[in-house]
């Protein structure tokens, strides 16, 4: 496997942590040769790190994905930068691999998707959550019929960002949707790969509490019913102040025709089963834990091995998730997740 040129777009926060990774953990297969980023305090302390010229270091996506030729594009931009930045590399030949939210509007989005289509390069979305250890073995649960048929799964993210800014950026407590486009979009994602099935139809409600430290809803419940029979209840808030269950913590419970498994924090998993005492054992280890095995499998599609689970095809039918859980919150009326789209021809 030849090392692979990849376009960083995007240097700190998020991007950062890629680029520690490509560094750290994929020296031996990504070579950063172009970075972009808009603040030039973030490019010249990359420069140094990764070593490069000022010829390599540019503040304008477009122009750096013109000249530029690398083997691939990573982009862990703000979402507003996601498409067009994607559709920028695309055009010019590089596949892409993006941070999620795919995009921060539904035409963006789908702008992705078709431009992936028409230059016929792969581009993968982050969903880092699925690739941890009870994920994975809860999917396994279901998968070999351990407890029987799955009836429902109930999931829960809540975590304490009453203080401006905590979380993270500035940008998340201002935005409109915060919890739907950079938390449930995750969640929605989630309950997607655990049911097994994608989503027929959505409801729910939206709300933003009076001490809230969001400008627009930090709060929400919403309802699905999956193509396979599955239901599933997703409760997300960004303003909890007693029970938490925060990034890598929240909660998951599935309900099975012959038990029910639960799991949260770390690689536990807990079976419940009536007339039984609990059964408490760890998930068995996964080879390559969250962006890491995304950034692996993205490799190995461009090396010519299978295509991303999460690439942008399928990744679709998780982002429309948070749009339709948007336009319920304002209408009040559930969604048929098809009409949002029959516009796309998907091929998974
Ligand atoms: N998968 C996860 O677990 C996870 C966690 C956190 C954030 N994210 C995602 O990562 C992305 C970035 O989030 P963040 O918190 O790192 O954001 P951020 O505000 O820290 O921005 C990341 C970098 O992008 C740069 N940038 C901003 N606009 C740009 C532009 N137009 N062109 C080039 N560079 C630009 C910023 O200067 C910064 O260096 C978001 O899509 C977010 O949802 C994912």
């Amino acid at each position: 496997m030849a090392i692979k040129t990849c376009l960083m777009i995007g240097g700190s926060g998020m991007a950062g942590g890629w680029i520690q990774n490509f560094t750290g953990n994929f020296g031996d297969r990504v070579k950063i040769v172009g970075l972009c980023d808009v603040s030039r305090e973030v490019l010249d302390r990359q420069k140094e790190a990764l070593g490069l010229g000022e010829n390599q270091l540019f503040t304008d996506f477009n122009e750096a994905c013109a000249k530029v030729k690398a083997d691939f594009c990573g982009i862990a931009t703000p979402p507003q930068f996601h498409s067009p930045a994607a559709i920028a590399a695309m055009e010019n030949g590089m596949p892409v691999i993006c941070e999620k939210p795919i995009a921060d509007t539904l035409a963006g989005a789908k702008a992705m998707v078709r431009t992936s289509q028409k230059t016929n390069l792969p581009c993968a979305i982050i969903q880092n959550y699925r690739y941890s250890p009870n994920k994975q073995e809860l999917v396994r649960i279901r998968d070999e019929k351990r407890l029987g048929r799955l009836q429902h799964i109930v999931g829960r993210y809540a975590c304490d960002y009453r203080v401006y800014e905590s979380w993270g950026k500035a940008w998340r407590h201002d935005m409109d949707f915060g919890l739907l486009f950079e938390g449930s979009v995750h969640h929605l994602d989630m309950l997607r790969f655990l049911s097994g099935g994608d989503c027929e139809t959505l409801m729910g409600f939206g709300w933003n509490p009076e001490w809230s430290s969001f400008r627009h809803y930090s709060s929400g419940f919403y309802l699905m019913k999956m193509t396979n029979g599955v239901h599933s209840f997703y409760e997300g808030n960004s303003s909890a102040a007693g029970i938490t269950n925060c990034w890598h913590r929240e909660y998951y419970r599935a309900e099975f025709e012959e038990g029910a498994v639960e799991i949260a924090e770390g690689n536990q998993m807990t079976i419940h089963r009536i007339g039984h005492n609990s059964e408490v054992y760890d998930a068995p280890k996964i080879e390559h834990f969250g962006h890491l095995h995304l950034f692996d499998e993205f490799l190995s599609w461009l090396d010519g091995g299978s295509p991303s689970a999460t690439r942008i095809e399928d990744n679709i039918k998780s982002f429309v998730l948070v749009i339709a859980a948007m336009e319920t919150t304002v209408d009040g009326e559930p969604k048929q997740i098809a009409n949002y789209l029959s516009d796309l021809n998907l091929y998974v």
